[in-house]
Protein backbone atom coordinates (compact mmCIF):
# COMPACT_ATOMS: atom_id res chain seq x y z
CA UNK A 1 0.00 0.00 0.00
CA UNK A 2 0.99 3.30 -0.74
CA UNK A 3 1.47 6.13 2.11
CA UNK A 4 1.06 9.88 1.33
CA UNK A 5 3.43 11.91 3.95
CA UNK A 6 3.03 15.50 3.87
CA UNK A 7 6.73 17.03 5.24
CA UNK A 8 6.97 20.59 5.95
CA UNK A 9 10.44 21.67 6.91
CA UNK A 10 9.96 24.85 8.30
CA UNK A 11 12.43 27.08 9.50
CA UNK A 12 16.11 27.53 11.30
CA UNK A 13 17.00 23.68 11.52
CA UNK A 14 13.67 22.17 10.45
CA UNK A 15 15.26 21.57 6.73
CA UNK A 16 18.10 20.51 8.15
CA UNK A 17 16.76 17.64 9.84
CA UNK A 18 13.99 16.84 7.43
CA UNK A 19 16.57 16.55 4.90
CA UNK A 20 18.66 13.97 7.31
CA UNK A 21 15.29 12.26 7.48
CA UNK A 22 14.53 11.64 3.83
CA UNK A 23 16.76 8.97 2.78
CA UNK A 24 15.74 6.90 6.08
CA UNK A 25 12.39 6.80 4.55
CA UNK A 26 13.55 5.93 0.77
CA UNK A 27 15.81 2.83 3.20
CA UNK A 28 12.37 1.48 5.05
CA UNK A 29 10.36 1.98 2.44
CA UNK A 30 12.64 -0.51 0.18
CA UNK A 31 13.81 -3.05 2.85
CA UNK A 32 9.80 -2.94 4.13
CA UNK A 33 8.18 -3.12 0.18
CA UNK A 34 6.15 -0.46 0.68
CA UNK A 35 5.31 2.80 -0.84
CA UNK A 36 6.07 6.22 0.49
CA UNK A 37 5.89 9.39 -0.95
CA UNK A 38 6.66 12.16 0.67
CA UNK A 39 5.70 15.60 -0.54
CA UNK A 40 7.51 18.75 0.67
CA UNK A 41 5.71 22.08 0.82
CA UNK A 42 7.90 25.05 1.45
CA UNK A 43 6.05 26.86 4.38
CA UNK A 44 7.28 28.83 6.59
CA UNK A 45 8.98 32.41 7.85
CA UNK A 46 11.01 32.82 4.66
CA UNK A 47 7.52 32.04 2.79
CA UNK A 48 5.96 34.96 4.98
CA UNK A 49 8.78 37.51 4.76
CA UNK A 50 8.49 37.42 0.82
CA UNK A 51 4.33 36.91 0.31
CA UNK A 52 2.93 38.01 4.11
CA UNK A 53 1.32 34.50 4.92
CA UNK A 54 3.09 31.34 6.37
CA UNK A 55 1.41 29.41 4.37
CA UNK A 56 -1.79 29.09 1.46
CA UNK A 57 -5.14 29.97 3.14
CA UNK A 58 -6.16 27.02 1.86
CA UNK A 59 -3.15 25.01 3.22
CA UNK A 60 -5.30 22.82 5.81
CA UNK A 61 -7.63 21.51 2.71
CA UNK A 62 -4.44 21.05 1.00
CA UNK A 63 -2.88 18.68 3.71
CA UNK A 64 -6.40 17.05 4.74
CA UNK A 65 -5.71 13.96 2.18
CA UNK A 66 -2.15 12.94 3.15
CA UNK A 67 -1.94 9.71 5.40
CA UNK A 68 0.56 12.16 7.78
CA UNK A 69 2.76 15.13 8.17
CA UNK A 70 6.51 15.46 9.34
CA UNK A 71 7.39 18.54 10.44
CA UNK A 72 10.48 20.08 11.48
CA UNK A 73 10.12 23.35 13.32
CA UNK A 74 8.99 26.99 13.24
CA UNK A 75 10.46 30.03 14.10
CA UNK A 76 12.65 32.71 12.32
CA UNK A 77 14.08 35.72 14.35
CA UNK A 78 12.82 38.15 12.45
CA UNK A 79 9.72 37.35 12.79
CA UNK A 80 8.08 37.17 16.02
CA UNK A 81 7.03 33.79 17.37
CA UNK A 82 3.64 34.46 17.86
CA UNK A 83 3.16 35.09 14.07
CA UNK A 84 4.86 32.27 13.14
CA UNK A 85 3.60 29.48 15.19
CA UNK A 86 -0.19 30.89 15.43
CA UNK A 87 -0.31 30.56 11.72
CA UNK A 88 0.81 27.19 10.86
CA UNK A 89 2.22 25.17 13.53
CA UNK A 90 -0.76 25.67 15.73
CA UNK A 91 -3.04 26.11 13.43
CA UNK A 92 -2.53 22.06 12.07
CA UNK A 93 -2.15 20.74 15.83
CA UNK A 94 -6.17 22.64 15.66
CA UNK A 95 -7.20 22.24 12.88
CA UNK A 96 -6.49 18.94 11.97
CA UNK A 97 -7.92 17.67 16.14
CA UNK A 98 -4.49 16.13 16.98
CA UNK A 99 -5.40 16.40 20.56
CA UNK A 100 -3.32 13.21 21.92
CA UNK A 101 0.25 14.73 21.88
CA UNK A 102 2.94 12.32 23.16
CA UNK A 103 6.00 12.61 24.32
CA UNK A 104 8.28 10.12 25.48
CA UNK A 105 11.69 10.75 27.65
CA UNK A 106 13.98 7.67 27.35
CA UNK A 107 17.37 7.67 28.71
CA UNK A 108 18.74 5.58 26.24
CA UNK A 109 22.23 3.27 26.38
CA UNK A 110 24.92 5.15 25.36
CA UNK A 111 23.28 8.98 26.21
CA UNK A 112 24.72 10.89 29.14
CA UNK A 113 22.10 12.71 31.59
CA UNK A 114 23.39 15.31 33.40
CA UNK A 115 21.86 13.91 36.34
CA UNK A 116 24.35 12.22 37.89
CA UNK A 117 23.98 8.53 38.73
CA UNK A 118 21.40 7.87 35.69
CA UNK A 119 22.26 5.18 32.85
CA UNK A 120 20.66 3.65 30.20
CA UNK A 121 17.27 2.50 30.85
CA UNK A 122 17.23 4.70 33.85
CA UNK A 123 14.70 7.21 33.14
CA UNK A 124 11.69 6.10 30.50
CA UNK A 125 7.94 7.81 30.60
CA UNK A 126 6.16 8.99 27.98
CA UNK A 127 4.23 12.75 28.60
CA UNK A 128 0.67 12.50 26.98
CA UNK A 129 -0.01 16.42 26.77
CA UNK A 130 -3.89 17.81 25.65
CA UNK A 131 -2.33 19.56 22.82
CA UNK A 132 -5.88 21.32 21.25
CA UNK A 133 -6.70 23.89 23.62
CA UNK A 134 -5.86 24.54 27.25
CA UNK A 135 -4.06 27.51 27.99
CA UNK A 136 -3.33 27.49 24.34
CA UNK A 137 -7.20 28.11 23.44
CA UNK A 138 -6.69 31.39 21.77
CA UNK A 139 -10.18 32.27 23.07
CA UNK A 140 -11.46 35.97 24.35
CA UNK A 141 -7.80 37.17 24.34
CA UNK A 142 -7.44 41.14 24.94
CA UNK A 143 -5.57 43.75 25.16
CA UNK A 144 -5.87 47.09 26.35
CA UNK A 145 -2.69 49.09 25.47
CA UNK A 146 -2.11 53.05 25.52
CA UNK A 147 -2.89 54.01 28.63
CA UNK A 148 -1.55 53.76 32.30
CA UNK A 149 -3.57 51.04 33.20
CA UNK A 150 -2.28 48.48 30.50
CA UNK A 151 -4.10 44.82 30.59
CA UNK A 152 -4.04 41.96 28.52
CA UNK A 153 -6.20 38.65 29.15
CA UNK A 154 -5.57 35.35 27.74
CA UNK A 155 -7.90 32.77 28.34
CA UNK A 156 -7.71 29.35 28.81
CA UNK A 157 -10.41 27.07 27.93
CA UNK A 158 -11.05 23.21 29.32
CA UNK A 159 -13.72 21.36 27.67
CA UNK A 160 -15.07 17.38 28.95
CA UNK A 161 -14.41 16.24 25.84
CA UNK A 162 -10.94 17.44 25.10
CA UNK A 163 -10.00 16.83 29.10
CA UNK A 164 -11.02 13.33 29.07
CA UNK A 165 -9.90 12.24 25.95
CA UNK A 166 -6.35 13.30 26.82
CA UNK A 167 -6.86 11.57 30.14
CA UNK A 168 -8.14 8.77 29.04
CA UNK A 169 -5.31 8.15 26.39
CA UNK A 170 -3.03 8.31 29.29
CA UNK A 171 -4.91 5.75 31.55
CA UNK A 172 -4.81 3.46 27.96
CA UNK A 173 -1.09 4.01 27.71
CA UNK A 174 -0.44 3.00 31.25
CA UNK A 175 -2.44 -0.40 31.12
CA UNK A 176 0.49 -1.37 28.69
CA UNK A 177 3.04 0.18 30.65
CA UNK A 178 3.65 -0.04 34.25
CA UNK A 179 -0.07 0.77 34.95
CA UNK A 180 1.34 4.15 36.83
CA UNK A 181 -0.61 7.53 35.59
CA UNK A 182 1.09 11.01 36.72
CA UNK A 183 -1.69 13.98 36.39
CA UNK A 184 -0.28 17.39 37.06
CA UNK A 185 -2.07 20.49 37.22
CA UNK A 186 -1.98 23.88 39.17
CA UNK A 187 -5.48 23.21 41.50
CA UNK A 188 -3.82 24.55 44.30
CA UNK A 189 -4.10 28.39 42.76
CA UNK A 190 -6.22 27.90 39.38
CA UNK A 191 -9.43 26.97 41.15
CA UNK A 192 -12.02 26.47 38.22
CA UNK A 193 -9.90 24.72 35.24
CA UNK A 194 -7.43 22.58 37.30
CA UNK A 195 -10.10 21.17 39.59
CA UNK A 196 -12.22 20.68 36.91
CA UNK A 197 -9.32 18.40 35.35
CA UNK A 198 -8.43 17.08 38.98
CA UNK A 199 -12.63 16.10 38.88
CA UNK A 200 -11.72 14.33 35.24
CA UNK A 201 -9.17 12.10 35.88
CA UNK A 202 -10.72 10.90 39.31
CA UNK A 203 -13.97 10.19 37.03
CA UNK A 204 -11.54 8.22 34.49
CA UNK A 205 -9.48 6.41 37.04
CA UNK A 206 -12.39 4.59 38.12
CA UNK A 207 -12.44 2.68 34.81
CA UNK A 208 -9.27 1.79 35.42
CA UNK A 209 -8.62 0.02 38.72
CA UNK A 210 -5.49 -1.44 38.03
CA UNK A 211 -3.60 1.84 37.43
CA UNK A 212 -2.12 3.74 40.21
CA UNK A 213 -2.75 7.58 40.15
CA UNK A 214 -0.47 10.10 41.45
CA UNK A 215 -1.20 13.56 41.28
CA UNK A 216 1.59 16.64 41.27
CA UNK A 217 1.56 20.27 41.12
CA UNK A 218 3.14 21.22 38.44
CA UNK A 219 6.34 23.04 40.42
CA UNK A 220 6.55 19.98 42.80
CA UNK A 221 6.61 18.00 39.30
CA UNK A 222 9.12 20.06 37.62
CA UNK A 223 11.22 19.37 40.93
CA UNK A 224 10.71 15.69 40.64
CA UNK A 225 11.41 15.21 37.17
CA UNK A 226 15.19 16.16 38.46
CA UNK A 227 14.94 14.41 41.60
CA UNK A 228 13.34 11.32 40.84
CA UNK A 229 12.75 10.86 36.89
CA UNK A 230 12.85 7.28 37.51
CA UNK A 231 9.59 7.00 39.13
CA UNK A 232 7.43 8.29 36.57
CA UNK A 233 5.49 6.38 34.07
CA UNK A 234 2.99 7.85 31.74
CA UNK A 235 2.51 11.55 33.16
CA UNK A 236 -0.34 13.65 31.58
CA UNK A 237 -0.63 17.78 31.65
CA UNK A 238 -2.45 20.46 30.14
CA UNK A 239 -1.03 21.94 27.02
CA UNK A 240 1.23 24.51 28.45
CA UNK A 241 1.99 22.36 31.48
CA UNK A 242 3.01 19.82 29.25
CA UNK A 243 4.82 21.98 26.73
CA UNK A 244 7.68 22.70 29.91
CA UNK A 245 7.42 19.47 31.39
CA UNK A 246 8.75 17.88 28.05
CA UNK A 247 11.71 20.06 27.94
CA UNK A 248 12.20 18.96 30.71
CA UNK A 249 12.11 15.53 30.01
CA UNK A 250 14.39 16.16 26.92
CA UNK A 251 17.15 17.35 28.61
CA UNK A 252 17.55 14.56 31.44
CA UNK A 253 17.34 12.08 28.81
CA UNK A 254 20.32 13.66 27.26
CA UNK A 255 19.52 16.38 24.26
CA UNK A 256 16.78 18.11 22.85
CA UNK A 257 18.08 16.63 19.58
CA UNK A 258 16.72 12.92 21.03
CA UNK A 259 12.86 13.99 22.09
CA UNK A 260 10.29 13.13 19.04
CA UNK A 261 6.50 13.28 19.56
CA UNK A 262 3.71 12.84 17.96
CA UNK A 263 0.23 14.63 17.58
CA UNK A 264 -2.09 12.39 17.12
CA UNK A 265 -5.68 13.00 15.52
CA UNK A 266 -7.64 9.86 17.49
CA UNK A 267 -10.51 9.94 15.57
CA UNK A 268 -8.56 9.28 12.71
CA UNK A 269 -10.93 12.06 10.51
CA UNK A 270 -7.09 13.68 9.50
CA UNK A 271 -3.72 13.47 9.57
CA UNK A 272 -1.34 12.99 12.32
CA UNK A 273 1.65 15.23 12.69
CA UNK A 274 5.37 13.88 13.89
CA UNK A 275 7.74 16.26 14.72
CA UNK A 276 10.85 17.15 16.74
CA UNK A 277 10.25 18.71 20.07
CA UNK A 278 12.56 21.12 19.92
CA UNK A 279 12.23 24.51 17.55
CA UNK A 280 14.40 25.66 14.96
CA UNK A 281 17.62 26.59 17.33
CA UNK A 282 18.96 29.64 15.45
CA UNK A 283 21.89 29.29 17.41
CA UNK A 284 23.02 26.70 15.39
CA UNK A 285 21.61 26.69 12.14
CA UNK A 286 23.78 26.45 9.24
CA UNK A 287 26.64 25.15 11.26
CA UNK A 288 25.45 21.45 10.11
CA UNK A 289 25.76 19.97 13.31
CA UNK A 290 22.02 19.70 14.42
CA UNK A 291 20.64 16.37 16.00
CA UNK A 292 18.62 15.12 13.44
CA UNK A 293 17.58 11.85 15.92
CA UNK A 294 14.87 13.38 17.55
CA UNK A 295 13.10 13.55 13.81
CA UNK A 296 14.42 10.39 12.92
CA UNK A 297 12.33 9.08 16.15
CA UNK A 298 9.69 10.93 15.74
CA UNK A 299 9.36 9.34 11.76
CA UNK A 300 9.93 5.96 13.47
CA UNK A 301 6.63 6.91 15.23
CA UNK A 302 4.53 7.85 11.89
CA UNK A 303 5.90 5.03 10.55
CA UNK A 304 3.86 2.80 13.45
CA UNK A 305 0.95 4.98 13.13
CA UNK A 306 0.80 3.81 9.38
CA UNK A 307 0.79 0.46 10.26
CA UNK A 308 4.29 0.12 8.97
CA UNK A 309 5.29 -1.18 12.66
CA UNK A 310 8.31 -3.02 11.46
CA UNK A 311 9.70 -0.13 9.71
CA UNK A 312 8.85 1.59 12.70
CA UNK A 313 10.63 -0.52 15.24
CA UNK A 314 13.38 -0.79 12.40
CA UNK A 315 14.50 2.80 12.51
CA UNK A 316 14.00 2.87 16.43
CA UNK A 317 16.18 -0.04 16.64
CA UNK A 318 18.74 1.41 14.74
CA UNK A 319 19.21 4.89 16.16
CA UNK A 320 19.38 3.09 19.69
CA UNK A 321 22.05 0.89 18.79
CA UNK A 322 24.04 3.71 17.31
CA UNK A 323 23.87 5.72 20.25
CA UNK A 324 25.14 2.65 22.62
CA UNK A 325 27.85 2.11 20.12
CA UNK A 326 30.56 4.43 21.79
CA UNK A 327 32.41 4.69 18.56
CA UNK A 328 29.02 5.85 16.66
CA UNK A 329 29.77 9.52 15.71
CA UNK A 330 27.77 12.08 17.23
CA UNK A 331 26.36 15.69 17.18
CA UNK A 332 28.28 18.40 19.73
CA UNK A 333 24.79 18.25 21.63
CA UNK A 334 25.73 14.83 22.74
CA UNK A 335 29.46 15.62 22.99
CA UNK A 336 30.62 14.53 19.86
CA UNK A 337 31.75 16.19 17.01
CA UNK A 338 30.16 14.63 14.41
CA UNK A 339 28.07 16.37 11.21
CA UNK A 340 24.04 16.10 10.69
CA UNK A 341 25.19 14.27 7.26
CA UNK A 342 27.87 11.75 8.94
CA UNK A 343 25.09 10.64 11.95
CA UNK A 344 22.69 10.19 9.63
CA UNK A 345 25.46 8.01 6.74
CA UNK A 346 26.61 5.76 9.46
CA UNK A 347 22.51 5.06 10.59
CA UNK A 348 21.63 3.95 7.20
CA UNK A 349 24.34 0.96 8.01
CA UNK A 350 22.14 0.14 10.56
CA UNK A 351 19.11 -0.07 9.29
P1 LIG B 1 15.01 25.30 20.54
O1 LIG B 1 14.44 23.96 20.86
O2 LIG B 1 15.01 25.70 19.11
O3 LIG B 1 16.52 25.36 21.07
C1 LIG B 1 16.84 25.22 22.45
C2 LIG B 1 18.29 24.73 22.58
O4 LIG B 1 18.37 23.37 22.17
C3 LIG B 1 19.28 25.50 21.69
O5 LIG B 1 20.50 25.63 22.36
C4 LIG B 1 19.44 24.60 20.49
O6 LIG B 1 20.68 24.73 19.82
C5 LIG B 1 19.29 23.22 21.11
N1 LIG B 1 18.75 22.27 20.12
C6 LIG B 1 17.46 22.21 19.71
N2 LIG B 1 17.33 21.27 18.79
C7 LIG B 1 18.54 20.71 18.61
C8 LIG B 1 19.03 19.68 17.77
N3 LIG B 1 18.24 19.00 16.93
N4 LIG B 1 20.34 19.37 17.84
C9 LIG B 1 21.16 20.02 18.68
N5 LIG B 1 20.76 21.00 19.51
C10 LIG B 1 19.46 21.35 19.45
O7 LIG B 1 14.23 26.35 21.44
P2 LIG B 1 14.25 27.97 21.43
O8 LIG B 1 15.64 28.44 21.22
O9 LIG B 1 13.48 28.37 22.59
O10 LIG B 1 13.37 28.36 20.16
C11 LIG B 1 13.90 28.73 18.90
C12 LIG B 1 12.75 28.99 17.96
O11 LIG B 1 12.02 27.78 17.71
C13 LIG B 1 11.72 29.99 18.49
O12 LIG B 1 11.28 30.72 17.38
C14 LIG B 1 10.61 29.11 19.03
O13 LIG B 1 9.36 29.73 19.05
C15 LIG B 1 10.66 27.99 18.04
N6 LIG B 1 10.14 26.69 18.53
C16 LIG B 1 9.47 25.94 17.61
C17 LIG B 1 9.07 24.66 17.94
C18 LIG B 1 8.35 23.85 16.92
O14 LIG B 1 8.35 24.21 15.75
N7 LIG B 1 7.75 22.74 17.28
C19 LIG B 1 9.38 24.13 19.20
C20 LIG B 1 10.09 24.93 20.11
C21 LIG B 1 10.48 26.20 19.76
C1 LIG C 1 6.53 22.63 21.17
C2 LIG C 1 6.74 24.11 20.98
C3 LIG C 1 5.43 24.81 20.60
C4 LIG C 1 4.43 24.58 21.70
C5 LIG C 1 5.57 26.31 20.33
C6 LIG C 1 6.64 26.59 19.33
C7 LIG C 1 4.28 26.96 19.98
O1 LIG C 1 7.32 24.70 22.09
O2 LIG C 1 6.05 21.96 20.25
O3 LIG C 1 6.89 22.12 22.24
O4 LIG C 1 4.41 25.30 22.70
O5 LIG C 1 3.63 23.66 21.56
MN1 LIG D 1 7.97 23.25 23.54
Amino acid sequence: MAHEVASIPGDGIGPEVIDAAQPVFDDVSDRFGFELELTRYDWGSERYLESGSMMPDDGLAELAGYDAILLGAVGHPDVPDHVTLNNLLLPIRKGFDQAVCKRPAILFDGVESPLEGYDGGDIDFVVYRENTEGEYADVGGQEHPGHDHEVAVQSAVFTRTGTERIVRAAFEAATEREGRVTSITKSNAQAHSMVFWDRIVEDVSAEYPDVTVERLLVDAASMDFIRRPEEFDVVVASNLFGDILTDIGAIITGSMGLAPSANVNVTGEYPSMFEPVHGSAPDIVGDGVANPLATILSAAMLFDHLGESEAGDAVWTAVTDQLADPDAPRTPDLGGTATTARVVEDLRTRI
